[in-house]
């Protein structure tokens, strides 16, 4: 098995075309941009308030623990110049203490707090108008089905681990599980959200900036939880609506005969059965959407870029890529596999 995967990653990366700058974008974001992932870095409304709200409760309770270090060591180190008053005084300076320190200033710095916090609050849960694009997200072990739903509510279109939006609009979005407890979030555009079988939660993003913003499951749902992730992709509008055209055609028609076995070889193989592919007869419904599997920037979640070398590797053997995840290795001829990965690859 782990020779097919070496073979596999000797393919050459794909040469000459547009994806390449999108993939190496993605290399690049993914593998190692700091902020890819940061809360400290928002780049939407929502997660701006948030940030702003982190940091005003941190420098609150910072100066509360310094005000109680000073009293601790004030009490530890200050010399008793007069004698100790007598114990009924004791315990009523003790008492003022408590009362004081204990109720009256928690329920000052508290009612202080909770209007700013209900404000943020209702900043965060709604959009400050109204969305356009509205998205349902599913949660699977371990990935996530993205349906774009038309204005009557429908989806129009099904695509997985990628969430393309319009850049400065907020995109409304619905997460419910096909399986057990996730939760959505994508740090630098929105908090988090669960994502529980049979309901439907409620929230919205929107990203101030074009980019690419890593976002990861926060609910621990099994042995690959930690690569349940996603990319949301943030275009200016004229891009994102190129692309949500492309999206709602069928699977293009391969025209390379290398390509043309390729989709013999999917449609033969158990592929078809647990994918779909719009266009063919490939329908199955277990795992990611096909159809346009080639604009897509990483494979497996956010796992690994979608180059040539890696779509090999994790169709030959996505056990060593991600142990537990419910694809099987699919057993291939060396030149069927070349064939099958020059036939997703063109699916843009
Ligand atoms: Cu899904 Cu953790």
């Amino acid at each position: 098995m782990h020779r097919s995967v070496h073979r596999s990653a000797a393919f050459a990366p794909p040469a000459g075309r547009a994806g390449r700058v999108l993939q190496a974008a993605a290399v690049t974001l993914v593998g190692c941009a700091p902020n890819a992932q940061s809360v400290t870095a928002p780049d939407g409304p929502a997660a701006e308030r948030l940030l702003e709200l982190s940091w005003i409760l941190f420098a609150m309770g910072g100066a509360v623990f310094a005000l109680v270090v000073a009293v601790l060591l004030y009490a530890l180190f200050r010399r008793h110049r007069a004698p100790l008053p007598p114990a009924a005084a004791a315990d009523r300076r003790s008492t003022r203490w408590i009362v004081i320190g204990g109720v009256v200033f928690p329920g000052i710095v508290l009612s202080a707090l909770f209007p700013y916090v209900l404000r943020v609050q209702r900043a965060t849960q709604q959009p400050p108008v109204d969305a356009a694009l509205a998205v349902e997200v599913l949660g699977y072990r371990w990935w996530w089905a993205v349906r774009y739903l038309s204005d009557d509510g429908q989806p129009a279109f099904e695509t997985a681990n990628e969430i393309r939006i319009p850049v400065g609009q907020p995109v409304r979005v619905r997460l419910t599980s096909a399986d057990v407890i996730h939760s959505f979030w994508v740090p630098r555009l929105q908090g988090k959200m669960d994502m529980i079988p049979g309901r439907v939660n409620e929230t919205w993003i929107q990203a101030d900036a074009p980019g690419v913003y890593r976002g990861q499951c926060a609910e621990y749902c099994g042995l690959q939880h930690a690569k349940m992730a996603f990319l949301v992709v943030a275009e200016p509008p004229d891009a994102f609506a190129a692309w949500y055209a492309r999206q709602l055609q069928p699977a293009a028609e391969p025209a390379a005969p290398l390509a043309v076995r390729g989709r013999a070889v999917f449609l033969e193989s158990p592929c078809a059965a647990c994918h779909t592919i719009r266009g063919t007869r490939a329908a199955g419904r277990t795992g990611p959407d096909l159809t346009h599997i080639g604009s897509r920037l990483t494979l497996a979640a956010a796992t690994v870029p979608n180059t040539r070398g890696h779509l090999g590797g994790w169709i030959a053997d996505p056990q060593s890529i991600k142990p537990g995840a419910l694809m099987p290795a699919t057993p291939l001829a060396p030149a069927d596999l070349r064939a099958l990965v020059l036939y997703l690859e063109t699916l843009e």
